[in-house]
């Protein structure tokens, strides 16, 4: 095709994707993000059939429109990294040829996931099958977990989510994704792809599994590194972490692209545990292993990064480091930070060891119960059993949790579902610690119970396996669009009558915003925090997370079909709905991992006191911003 050709039909297709979208509904009023992409042509990348242009092939080509990168009444900001397409910093296809082959030939081109239902071809069966699950989409860099992060304005390659069949009309294009991707599979891959981004000066990202929900796994206009295929796993008997005295046992090594089903599959033979979270697709050394990481596990062992012993990292200026407690000054200060600091800031993680846990079986308390639905109009905060059941579980949190009991509460406007586990040798203890809650549960007059049971899982896939269950399985579906917003809840709230009562509270109007303003109604109580570990000072992850019996999350959900005003108010209602926990916890915080993306006091909320020393690491080792994520530590801001 002609260039003019192409530029025109790019024009087409492109135009419609100005601002609007992002400016009014990612920060009513606030600066517009370029996170999408102001020079909204260029994340493009237009499939026909199965044909994708390759901008960078085509130095002559003058794109048609160009906004401005200003933010209102101010100078234009320049960040670093910001070459994009068409600027004559961007790689010839010359120089992309040589970097690919410098990288083994693992720069790609990226397709979207969805791309072969807009083409009308065979590969679309596979994908309308797993449109909705999570594996299938972590092994595509095409597919994201959410549609958010797949669109940019109205480009995407969406289908419908619940009916993923239904014929789609319209361009199926880049969205968010970035244009090529290079998988990497070793250090080198890594280390290559990080000084040609320096020497072109263009923007980074990295994405493992992309179930971020900041979206910070990918950018517009990047060069992406995809990790999910750095595959190694190692079981150590003894460990001796370099430069340290002391030898370790049990003690595990995984590449950065491990899942959480693939770490526990891989150990559990060897008769050992991992501090994974709820979700088998989720990764362990990207964003879940330097963020926080809380598990089933995490009230008995603590945290995935109060596990990790020492890391494999390369680091912006493209130096591997082996870095841990006992290293020189500055890289025990990257190990701190990136023990909690966030994926994607510090530096890029190629194998990641930790300590592992002898396996004892995880016994579970599982219950089940639907409510009646009043007559008329439901109000929760009225509503005695909605009120009774929550303060029954509160009540007994701190007793649950000083036995390193975890648990997994969701409470809808019509049931609740309520899991608590106990990892232990001894199956019965479970019974004990948790009798008074069985038994006012199970004598209480308002519930139609469905599951009032005990188990004990000798395995840790075969607790994955119940929890799997449907009617269990509630830590959140993936591809549908997504509201999220999260908050830690301190003991203190737990200790008196009164202060439950507060809680009690909270609960239920927040669940009465969410339910009345298209949010769903459900609160989610999670105690998976690091009960036992409540001493801060080895990790950079936010103090909040030691001092909460419980983190909760309110979140809504929206598909293809959903209008942009109805995501609009789904979204809003999200971030108001945390409004009352945010009222009982001034100075108080939330999970960087499970938070609403339209925080404003992000530093505080998601990084605490741990604030500002993380940020000395940050200028430390990334003085360029290489690494530069959503309200990660040194974001560029909302001119991103
Ligand atoms: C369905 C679902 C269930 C979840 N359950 C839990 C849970 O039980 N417990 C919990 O703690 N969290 C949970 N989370 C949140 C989860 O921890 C975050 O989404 C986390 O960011 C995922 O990390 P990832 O590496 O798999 O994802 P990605 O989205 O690929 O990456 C997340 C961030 O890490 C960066 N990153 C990835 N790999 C690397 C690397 N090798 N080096 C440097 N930076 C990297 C990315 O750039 C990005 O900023 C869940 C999320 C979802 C969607
Ligand atoms: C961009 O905005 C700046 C500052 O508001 C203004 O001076 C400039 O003319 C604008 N450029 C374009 C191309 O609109
Ligand atoms: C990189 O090289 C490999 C192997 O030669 C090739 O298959 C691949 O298509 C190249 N990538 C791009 C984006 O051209
Ligand atoms: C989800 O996808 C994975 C990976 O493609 C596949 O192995 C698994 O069987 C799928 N699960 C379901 C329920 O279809
Ligand atoms: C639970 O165990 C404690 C201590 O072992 C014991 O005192 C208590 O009676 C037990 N409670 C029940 C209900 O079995
Ligand atoms: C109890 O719940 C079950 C499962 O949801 C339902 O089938 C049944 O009709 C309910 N019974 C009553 C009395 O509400
Ligand atoms: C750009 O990089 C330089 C160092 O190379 C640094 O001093 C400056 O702060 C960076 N700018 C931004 C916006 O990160």
């Amino acid at each position: 095709m002609h260039s003019d050709e192409i530029q025109a039909l790019l024009k087409v297709k492109a135009t419609p994707r100005v601002h609007e979208d992002e400016q009014e509904t990612r920060f009513n009023g606030k600066p517009q993000s370029k996170r999408c992409s102001t020079w909204l042509l260029v994340c493009d990348c237009i499939l026909l059939g199965y044909f994708c242009f390759y901008w960078n092939g085509l130095p002559s080509l003058r794109l048609g429109a160009t906004f401005n990168s200003s933010i209102e009444g101010s100078d234009p900001l320049r960040f670093n990294y910001t070459c994009v397409p068409s600027q004559a910093c961007w790689p010839t296809t010359n120089q992309w040829a040589d970097f690919n082959r410098t990288i083994n030939g693992h720069l790609k081109l990226t397709v979207p996931w969805a791309a072969p239902c807009y083409a009308g071809s065979d590969g679309c069966q596979q994908v309308t099958t797993n449109y909705m699950n999570s594996s299938a989409r972590t092994s595509q860099y095409g597919a994201m977990e959410f549609l958010d992060w797949e669109s940019c304005g109205l480009s995407s390659c969406m289908l419908n989510s619940f009916s993923p069949s239904a014929p789609v009309d319209g361009t199926c294009s880049l969205g968010r994704l970035s244009t090529y991707h290079v998988e990497a599979h070793t250090a080198n891959d890594v280390q290559k792809t990080l000084n040609f981004v320096r020497a072109h000066d263009i923007r980074l990202s990295i994405k493992n599994s992309g179930h971020d929900y900041f979206g910070r796994s990918n950018a517009a206009n990047s060069l992406a590194i995809w990790t999910r295929n750095m595959k190694n796993a190692r079981y150590h008997k003894t460990f001796q972490a370099t430069g340290c005295q002391s030898t370790l046992e049990n003690v595990g090594e995984i590449g950065a692209g491990i899942s959480a089903q693939e770490a526990w599959e891989f150990f559990e033979p060897l008769g050992m545990l991992v501090t994974v979270g709820a979700t088998g697709s989720v990764g362990v050394a990207g964003g879940y292993g330097q963020g926080g990481g809380h598990g089933p596990l995490g009230p008995m062992y603590g945290l995935m990064v109060d596990n990790a012993i020492e890391f494999d990292v390369i680091t912006a200026d493209g130096r591997a480091r082996t870095i841990n407690a006992c290293s020189p000054a500055e890289d025990a200060e990257l190990f701190w930070a990136m023990r909690g600091g966030g994926g994607g800031t510090f530096a890029v993680m190629i194998s990641y060891k930790f300590q592992l846990h002898p396996a004892v079986p995880l016994n579970v308390y599982s219950f089940q119960a639907s409510f009646p639905v009043p007559e008329g109009q439901l109000d929760i905060t009225e509503s005695v059993v909605h009120r009774d059941v929550i303060r029954a579980l509160a009540s007994n949190q701190a007793l649950f949790a000083s036995h390193g009991m975890a648990g997994y509460n969701f409470v809808l406007p019509d049931h609740m579902v309520s899991l608590q586990i106990l990892p232990s040798t001894n199956t019965e203890l479970i019974k004990n610690i948790t009798s008074s809650y069985n038994k006012f549960l199970s004598r209480y007059p308002g519930l139609n119970i469905t599951e009032n049971a005990y188990y004990t899982f000798h395995k840790f896939s075969e607790w994955y396996a119940f929890a799997q269950t449907p009617s269990i399985a509630r830590n959140g579906p993936v591809g549908v669009g997504i509201s999220e917003s999260g908050r830690f809840l301190p003991k203190r709230l737990f200790s008196r009558p009164q202060a439950v009562e507060k809680l009690v509270d909270a609960v239920v109007t927040a669940m009465q915003i969410s339910f009345t303003n298209g949010g769903g109604g459900a609160a989610q109580l999670y105690a998976t925090g690091p009960f036992s570990q409540p001493v801060n000072s080895g990790t950079g992850v936010n103090p909040a997370f030691r001092d909460a019996l419980w983190e909760v999350i309110m979140g809504g959900i929206w598909t293809s079909n959903t209008p942009e005003s109805v995501r609009r108010q789904i979204r809003n209602t999200i971030s108001t709905s945390i409004g009352p926990f945010k009222a009982l916890t001034p100075g108080g915080g939330c999970y960087m991992n499970e938070g609403d993306w339209t925080e404003e006091n992000w530093q505080q909320t998601f990084f605490g006191s741990n604030y500002d020393r993380l940020l000395e690491v940050k200028r430390l080792f990334d003085p360029s911003g290489l690494f530069n994520c959503w309200k990660c530590i040194g974001w560029s801001g909302y001119d991103e």
